[in-house]
């Protein structure tokens, strides 16, 4: 394939997904067409992986992963950020998962107010959703991603030749949000070759954010599977990664949509047919209660009137408020549970 662009139209912060083998080779281009004088690389990868961007430029590095996802790395970013000098006439790139682009989001926007950010997702997670629609945030002690802003990329190159090296379980992280997308209006993407799968999931979000770019309704699609996701990453001190907990949401999705009625038989066991195609978890972890999913999900951001999920139903995926506690306690009783 060749590489695919795909636009974001959001009027003066419209910006293109480019996404193939070799494409972090337009980093040049790209900081040309911006602008910038001078730019600091954010990077949790190895300093050769970080293609010149053809302005002088500062390399720093910081480590990846939900745990170091905090004010203070941000504030770390920043400093080095003020060491080198950058002002509002520079930029910054990032270069690695989808934790670094969020930091890193969030960095660009504080820092001096505003400076133009390119995102060089090096992940499939990083590369199918979260660098593209401009949500930044990093965690608290009590919760994932609640501070954070929305401050839009300049430009997002998704480099394919990064996923070569790729760790198993990055792949199933990635795949979890891909898997998702079959639900929320992707169609069906198995079989097709990766690079499509990646342009089409990025093109499905492009077309959501374009609609509701600040999430006040049809964006909360791209949380399907997520409500129960984030309970469990959380539930399991993140012992379970995001991408697996929102596989294993998004067949708990298919069985609540089921036990209210939404959905058939047939449709419900599309959703682990689905998750099983792209050898995720399909089991619950045998040792995270009930009680506990629960509790947990009734602090879901999208939760303002009782349980909340996105789910299936006869006109599509939707968000479903006020559902009945012990609907979904008899569902998640019923979930297959593994040893792990
Ligand atoms: N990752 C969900 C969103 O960007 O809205």
């Amino acid at each position: 394939m060749d590489t695919a662009v795909v636009p974001v139209p959001l009027g003066d912060r419209s910006y293109a997904v480019e996404i193939g083998p070799g494409v972090r080779a337009r980093l040049p281009e790209v900081v040309a067409e911006i602008g910038v004088r001078k730019v600091a690389v954010v990077t949790s990868r190895p300093v050769e992986e970080v293609p010149d961007p053809g302005v002088p430029y500062t390399v720093v590095t910081v480590p990846d992963g939900e745990e170091h996802k905090t004010v203070a790395t941000v504030e770390r970013i920043c400093l080095a950020f003020a060491e080198f000098g950058l002002t509002r006439l520079d930029g910054v790139v990032s270069v690695g998962g989808g934790t670094i682009t969020d930091m890193v989001g969030l960095a660009a926007a504080l820092f001096h107010r505003g400076l133009p950010v390119v995102h060089l997702p090096t992940t499939l997670l990083a590369q199918v959703d979260a660098s593209v629609g401009g949500k930044t945030a990093v965690n608290l002690s009590c919760g994932k991603n609640l501070v954070g802003v929305y401050w839009q990329p300049q430009s997002v190159l998704c480099d394919t030749d990064y996923l070569r090296t790729l760790p198993d379980r990055e792949w199933t992280n990635g795949y979890g949000e891909i898997a998702r997308c079959h639900f929320i209006g992707a169609g069906d993407l198995r079989g097709l070759p990766l690079e499509e799968q990646i342009a089409a999931s990025v093109r499905l979000k492009a077309s959501i954010v374009t609609a509701d770019e600040r999430d006040d309704g049809l964006r909360h699609l791209l949380n399907y599977g997520h409500t129960l996701g984030h309970a469990l990453e959380h539930a399991s001190d993140f012992r379970v990664r995001h991408g697996e907990a929102v596989a294993i949401g998004t067949v708990f999705a298919g069985r609540l949509a089921r036990a209210l009625g939404r959905i058939d038989d047939a449709r419900a066991d599309e959703h682990r047919e689905v998750v099983a195609h792209y050898g995720l978890p399909l089991e619950l972890p045998s040792d995270v209660d009930t009680e506990r999913l629960i509790a947990l999900m009734r602090l879901d951001k999208k939760a303002m009137s009782g349980l909340t999920f996105v789910l299936d139903g006869p006109s599509g995926a939707e968000l479903v408020t006020g559902v009945r506690e012990d609907v979904v306690a008899t569902v998640l009783d019923a979930m297959p549970r593994s040893g792990r």
